[in-house]
């Protein structure tokens, strides 16, 4: 026995909707178990809809207690109800309004969907399908309304109240101990974007004077005590405001701007009309408790979802086959509001590596799918890799192809034409060829087709003729059930590298559109020649990775060190510094397979020392280029037979080898890399703390007599999170004798701090070593450790999961079995959770064959399990076929 799949949803099928709904009164009577909801809505069947067709609305786990129709209450055979739905069997040809009371139980709402209690504090989440669990209604994204909600709750308890739009009026309830307050929101929307808040929470309060003089108020909403920790996210939502009106020309549109941290939350955060609700680990911060890296996306996750009141609410999805619409958009403009706010070379380097790290991977297995999916079973596991990194890589290659004055015109032309829309990419794209007269029909196959193209490159030099060849051809390897794909259109910035590091100017082009510095390929192959090029270059092509490809170039090492050292663009020679680093992985991986001793290269290895001493790189820039890629990436990188404990094995002898080799660099480089005055996360101290960090990296795995000493040392002095953490997962990660006694201060110090705590679980959950499972298993009997709350999961489940590739894949198959059993056991409480858990799986087919074995049989106990949720059945089906 096992459990149903759901039905397929198939894009091919949309219909739009029968009856219309313009406007929903709702108020809400909040209690901890019994909360009342009373919906009103004015229903009218839209041109076309037969006269008497039944009014279907949607519902999930809901007790209907009374429905009227146009004030009458509705005779029971006028009707079906069931949890999940609700049928209005012939409604009236004229417009109608529907009066529906349901009953909702918050307290009980484990799945984090709909309405809940986070705290004692009442939230909602309603994308995707979340609605329906409040009211009965249609909940899907093209059925635009516009909502005045009242809120009702114990002013005691609940002694602030908010919900989207405009506060309208507040008061007592006459002989209760109760409050009310109404907002009204004048932006019709869809239902998945409506939101309420209750709770006793502190107010941060501030306020935003927009570019045409309007007036904003701006709140911050918290647990009382962390007040103090909002700071950064007010002032990174000021400069996304200024940034969107700057850069976009886009305003905010409402007198009020509220966002409220919780504690429990499936996801980062949510774009609610003028409510965004945030996970709190994307609000709060002190240099105490964050990291750089936590302000980092503190800034950008406050940039994304205010960016989203133009890219999402004002203009949304039609349906949710459309989901990067508004998520490829909305993460390109938030990378470029970074971009401007920091370093934009190392910016760009970062979402490259999220993206090689976790779209590649998902792009290559069985959980593929194209940017926009033409068939899902359950949306919420479409809130993937693809839809949001590689939807902002297409639509940044539509900027690269069309040119930035181009691409702002057909922005504008989509701003203009679907504002109130409800929309498709084929309509965002005509916007683009209507603006700019661009034929974007091959360009769209992006959106199309899963997998990763492949891009061959062969270049051939005649020094006779004084031509420069390049070969090039592209490839989108076979994807189960994707019928073959066609040719992509690929922007490939690039540049010929002479001997001195200069770009050539090439005389005459041949055989492909050139623009500026971007060729444009278009056909499986084509090649290029290049005349006037007396000597041989070194072709530098993706630059900024123009592309989300891989490149398969067999350049020379010479090449690749000439552009590790001298390539303009920094993002290649990133990448140049990457590539010698994953060939020589590769090939000490293969000698720890057979057992041979591993000597790294002798020239690679002085790269690492060359871009430790070059005086003119950029600290962040030059940490980056220290990082080597990630035992993760190299496995993928293998692609199959993969043996986890060879890569560790290879990647640990390289990076000490680094260490033996470059010892004073790595001195100078520790010392020198301490940025003065007191904290700040702004991008140049914060690079210079990452180099820092890296460079104690490798000292600490050196034969410096004194290396665990320093590292003891600064854990204890340290002043700030991102030294503190750094120093910690050194002393487990590589074991040293301090390790205990560090871990009992940490907690010490943060046992009252929960996301500080998180960090104190993922270290040791990352650890690698043969003890760390068992550890694991007792971290979470913790009584710090809080299974309910998602972010304690991903903190301890997930991290061991995804981040320890050798202990997720021990040779017993415990690791696998430990992840099924938390899956499962997560699975009755909250799907989103333990179906997101159960993606780690998703490369197992690409490990060695007793690993992939072990990993098989345990992913079959969940799919013989009787009761899993759609999500779980969804994921695992997918993975297993
Ligand atoms: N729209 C949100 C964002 O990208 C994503 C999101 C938040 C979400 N919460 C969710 C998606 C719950 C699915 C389920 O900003
Ligand atoms: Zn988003």
């Amino acid at each position: 026995m096992r459990s149903e799949t759901a039905p397929a949803i198939r894009l091919e099928d949309y219909q739009p909707p029968a009856y219309r709904i313009d406007t929903v009164h709702l108020t809400i009577r909040l209690h901890p178990s019994e909360t009342e909801v009373v919906s009103v809505v004015s229903v009218a069947p839209q041109e076309g809809t037969g006269a008497g067709t039944p009014l279907l609305l949607d519902g999930d786990e809901l007790t209907l207690s009374a429905v009227a129709l146009n004030g009458r209450v509705l005779a029971e055979s006028a009707y079906f109800v069931s949890s999940d739905r609700l049928e209005i069997l012939a409604p009236p040809a004229e417009p109608f309004e529907l009066t529906i009371t349901t009953l909702i139980n918050p307290d009980a709402n484990t799945k984090l969907m709909g309405l809940y209690r986070s705290s004692g504090t009442y939230c909602t989440q309603c994308e995707a399908e979340g609605f329906r669990r409040i009211t009965y209604f249609l909940d899907r994204p093209d059925v635009l309304a516009v909502y005045t909600t009242r809120i009702e709750a114990s002013r005691q308890d609940c002694p602030v109240l908010l919900a989207n739009g405009n506060p309208v009026e507040a008061g007592e309830i006459a002989d209760t101990d109760r409050h009310f307050s109404t907002w009204h929101d004048p932006h019709p929307k869809p239902a998945y974007l409506f939101a309420l808040v209750a709770g006793d929470l502190a107010r941060v309060p501030d306020s935003f004077r927009t570019m045409s003089g309007k007036h904003v108020d701006l709140n911050i909403f918290v647990e009382h005590g962390n007040e103090a920790l909002c700071g950064w996210a007010m002032d990174s939502l000021k400069r996304s405001m200024t940034w969107d009106e700057e850069t976009f020309g886009l305003e905010y549109d409402l007198d009020v701007f509220n966002i409220v941290a919780v504690s429990d939350f499936n996801m980062g955060a949510m774009e609610n009309k003028g409510l965004n609700v945030f996970n709190d680990k994307y609000v709060l911060a002190d240099p105490e408790t964050a990291t750089d890296q936590d302000y980092a996306n503190i800034e950008a996750v406050i940039a994304h979802e205010y960016f989203h009141n133009w890219t999402g609410n004002r203009i949304t999805c039609r349906d949710w086959f459309q989901l990067c619409l508004k998520e490829g958009l909305t993460v390109f403009r938030d990378q470029e509001f970074t971009s401007d706010m920091r370093s934009r070379p190392v910016k760009r380097i970062a979402d490259v590596r999220l993206l090689k790290s976790h779209q590649f991977p998902e792009d290559a297995g069985p959980l593929a799918h194209p940017v926009r999916p033409r068939v899902y079973h359950e949306i919420n596991n479409f809130y993937t890799a693809t839809v949001y990194e590689k939807g902002a890589e297409v639509v940044r290659m539509l900027k690269t192809v069309l040119g930035p004055a181009n691409f702002r015109k057909g922005l504008d032309l989509y701003f203009e034409r679907h504002d109130g829309d409800a929309t498709t990419i084929e309509a965002f794209l005509a916007c683009f060829e209507d603006a700019t007269g661009t034929d974007l029909g091959q360009f769209a196959l992006w959106y199309e087709q899963a997998g990763t193209p492949v891009l061959s490159v062969k270049t051939e030099h005649d020094p006779v003729r004084g031509t420069f060849s390049v070969d090039l051809a592209q490839e989108i390897p076979p994807v189960p059930g994707q019928r073959k794909s066609k040719p992509v259109l690929m922007p490939l910035r690039f540049g010929l590298v002479d001997e001195n590091g200069q770009d050539m100017e090439p005389g005459a082009v041949d055989g492909i559109e050139i623009a500026g510095d971007v060729m444009l390929l278009e056909q499986a192959r084509q090649k290029v020649t290049f005349s006037g090029i007396p000597s041989k270059p070194a072709l530098s092509l993706l630059r900024g990775f123009s592309a989300p490809v891989r490149l398969d170039q067999n350049q020379s090492e010479q090449d690749l060190q000439h552009l590790a050292a001298h390539d303009g663009d920094p993002f290649n020679r990133w990448q140049a510094v990457q590539t010698l680093a994953m060939r020589e992985l590769l090939r000490l991986t293969h000698l720890s397979r057979s057992d041979e001793a591993l000597t790294p290269s002798r020239s690679v290895i002085d790269v690492f020392g060359k871009v430790l001493r070059d005086r003119e790189l950029d600290p962040a820039l030059k940490a980056l280029a220290l990082t080597l890629p990630s035992e993760a990436d190299i496995a993928q990188e293998i692609g199959k037979d993969v043996d986890p404990d060879a890569i560790h094995d290879a990647r640990q002898t390289f990076r000490r080898e680094i260490a033996a080799s470059h010892s004073s660099a790595l001195r100078d480089a520790l010392t020198n890399s301490m940025p003065s005055g007191p904290y700040s996360p702004d991008a140049e101290p914060a690079g210079m703390r990452a180099l820092g960090n890296r460079a104690l990296h490798y000292f600490a795995v050196s034969d410096a007599e004194n290396a665990t000493e320093i590292v003891w040392d600064r854990f204890r002095s340290a002043d700030n999170m991102t030294d503190r953490i750094a120093c910690l997962t050194l002393i487990v990660h590589d074991a040293m004798p301090q390790k205990d006694e560090a871990l009992n201060a940490y907690r010490l110090r943060h046992e009252n701090n929960s996301l500080a705590m998180d960090k104190w679980f993922m270290v040791q959950a990352t650890a690698p070593g043969s003890g760390t499972l068992e550890h694991v298993r007792a971290l979470r009997s913790d009584p710090l450790f809080d299974e309910t709350n998602p972010n304690r999961v991903r903190a301890l489940l997930q991290s061991f999961a995804t981040g320890n590739p050798t202990q997720f894949a021990r040779m017993d198959g415990a690791g696998f079995e430990f992840i099924v059993a938390a899956v499962l056991e997560l699975d009755k409480r909250n799907p989103q959770v333990a179906s997101r858990l159960l993606t780690s799986f998703r490369s197992w087919r690409a490990l060695e064959s007793q690993r992939c074995a072990l990993a098989e049989s345990a992913l079959l106990k969940i799919s013989s399990c009787e009761e899993l949720s759609r999500d779980s059945r969804d994921i695992i089906d997918r993975t297993l076929q």
